[in-house]
C-alpha cells in the first residue's frame, strides 16, 4: 500500500500542521534531555497524521515505541501487564520508551471500568513519555483525561499541500497523473491525507487510456464521491440524492457498487443484504432497457443507492479505497481492438480462409449490404442471431461493420 510505503519517517517530512509538529519536536527534545513533559493528546480528524507523527517522533529520536490501540483497551489484564512495567523501567539498555495510546477515544465503558483507572494511573505517574491520540478531544468518554494531558490539535491538511504530495508520490511510482485528477482527489478528500493517498493508488492502477476510453476522465472522481455517500452514510436520502445529482451513468455505477461491496462492507449479513438490493436494482435496470419503460430506472436507482446504503449498519471499512470494476477493465482493454474493422476481419480470417485485407476490402462491404437488406425483411433480431451462430460476430461487431462501411459508400 502506498500509505505504508510513503509513511513519513520524520516530523519535518510531514505536510500541514507546522506549528503542531514543532510542538512535538519540542516534546521530543525535552524527553531527550531527560525531562518528563506532560503527556500530549494529539486530536483531530482521521488521516491527518496523528499516528504517523508519533511513529516519526520515536523513529527520529531513537525512542522505543510501545503502541496500544483500540482493541487493547478492552482487556484490562493485557493493559496492566504491558503498561505498568513500562512506566517503571528505564527500558531495555536504558532506552526511552515512548508510550502511544492510539485512538484512546475508542475506549469503551461497556467493556471494563478497570481500563480507565489503569490508564489514568499510567498517564499520571509514568516515568516514560506518553502520547495519546483521539479524533474528538471533547468526547465525554475521555473527559477523565483532560486534567492530565496537554492537547495538541491536528487540523485538516490544505488541498494544495495534499496535491503536491500526490504529485510527488506519483513521480516516485513512475505513474503519471494529470494535475486535474490530482487536484480533484485532493479536494475530495477534505484534508484527509490517508484517503487521498489511497485514491491515488486506485487511480494509478488504472491506465490513462482506460479513463479516456470510458469517457470518465472527470467522472471517476465523482464516482468515488457517490460511492462514499452510498457506503458511508447508511442513510436513505443522502445516498439517493448523491446518485440523482451526479452525472454517473446508472449501469456504470452498478458495476462500481458491485465490485466494491465486499471492499467496504465487512459484516457478512451486511454484504448479503447489499447484494440482494444490487441484484434487485439490476433486474429493474434490465427490465427498463428491455421494455423501454424508463420508469423502472427509478426503482433501479433507489435500490442501488438507498437500498445498498441502508444495508450497512456502521460496520464499514474505513479504507476509502475503491477498485476499478474488473468487468469494465477487461472490456475496455480489448474493446477498441475488438471493434476495429481490422480486429473483426482477423477473427473472420480462419472461418473464411482469407486474409484480413481481403476480408475488409472485399467481403465486408457486401456483408453490410446483405445484412441491411436481410434485416429489413426478416427483422434485426433474427439476422443477428443467425450471424452469431455462423460467425461468432456479436451485435456490437455487426454495428461496427454497418457504420464503418455506411460512412464509406
Ligand atoms: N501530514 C501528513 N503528511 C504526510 N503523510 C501523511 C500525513 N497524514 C497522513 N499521512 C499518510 O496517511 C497515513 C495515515 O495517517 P495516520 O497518521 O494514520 O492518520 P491518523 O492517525 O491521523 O488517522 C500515513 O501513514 C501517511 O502515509
Ligand atoms: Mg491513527
Amino acid at each position: 500500500m502506498l500509505c505504508e510505503r510513503y509513511a513519513p519517517n520524520t516530523l519535518n517530512s510531514m505536510i500541514g500542521n507546522r506549528g503542531t509538529l514543532d510542538r512535538l519536536l519540542e516534546f521530543g527534545t525535552a524527553v531527550q534531555k531527560g525531562r518528563r513533559p506532560k503527556p500530549l493528546m494529539l486530536y483531530g480528524p482521521s488521516g491527518t497524521g496523528k499516528t504517523a507523527a508519533a511513529h516519526a517522533l520515536a523513529y527520529s529520536y531513537g525512542f522505543v515505541l510501545l503502541e496500544l490501540n483500540a482493541s487493547d483497551y478492552r482487556d484490562v489484564e493485557t493493559l496492566k501487564r504491558v503498561l505498568i512495567p513500562a512506566t517503571r523501567s528505564r527500558g531495555l539498555f536504558s532506552k526511552t520508551i515512548l508510550i502511544l495510546l492510539d485512538e484512546i477515544d475508542e475506549l469503551s465503558k461497556k467493556f471494563d471500568t478497570g481500563a480507565e483507572s489503569t490508564i489514568l494511573n499510567v498517564v499520571g505517574k509514568s516515568m516514560q513519555p506518553i502520547l495519546l491520540t483521539a479524533n474528538d478531544y471533547w468526547d465525554p468518554k475521555i473527559s477523565f483525561l483532560r486534567n492530565h494531558v496537554e492537547r495538541l490539535e491536528f487540523r485538516r491538511v490544505p488541498d494544495e499541500q495534499i496535491f503536491l504530495l500526490l504529485k510527488k508520490i506519483a513521480r516516485f511510482e513512475n505513474g503519471s497523473i494529470s494535475d486535474e485528477i490530482a487536484r480533484g482527489i485532493a479536494r475530495r478528500c477534505n484534508g484527509d491525507v490517508r484517503s487521498a493517498v489511497n485514491d491515488l493508488e486506485a487511480m494509478l492502477g488504472a491506465s490513462p487510456e482506460l479513463f479516456e476510453h470510458l469517457g470518465i476522465r472527470d467522472t471517476k472522481i465523482e464516482i468515488f464521491g457517490v460511492l462514499d455517500k452510498i457506503f458511508g452514510s447508511s442513510n436513505f436520502d443522502i445516498a439517493r440524492n448523491a446518485v440523482m445529482r451526479s452525472n454517473v451513468d446508472l449501469g456504470m455505477l452498478m458495476e462500481w457498487v458491485s465490485e466494491n461491496i465486499s471492499k467496504r462492507y465487512i459484516a457478512k449479513e451486511t454484504r448479503s443484504r447489499a447484494y440482494e438490493n444490487l441484484s434487485a436494482a439490476s433486474r429493474f435496470y434490465e427490465k427498463a432497457s428491455r421494455t423501454n419503460y424508463y420508469g423502472y430506472l427509478r426503482y433501479a436507482s433507489v435500490l442501488l443507492s438507498s437500498g445498498v446504503s441502508l444495508s450497512g449498519n456502521g460496520s464499514i471499512s474505513m479504507l476509502r479505497q475503491y477498485t476499478f470494476p474488473q468487468h469494465i477493465r477487461r472490456l475496455s482493454a480489448t474493446k477498441r481492438e475488438r471493434l476495429s474493422i481490422g480486429g473483426i476481419a482477423s477473427r473472420l480470417s480462419p472461418i473464411l480462409h482469407s486474409s484480413r485485407k481481403e476480408i475488409s476490402n472485399n467481403y465486408l462491404p457486401y456483408f453490410r449490404l446483405i445484412v441491411e437488406r436481410a434485416m429489413k425483411s426478416s427483422g434485426e433480431a433474427e439476422v443477428l442471431s443467425s450471424i452469431e451462430r455462423h460467425s461468432g460476430l456479436m451485435k456490437e461487431d455487426v454495428d461496427a461493420i454497418l457504420s464503418y462501411y455506411h460512412d464509406r459508400t
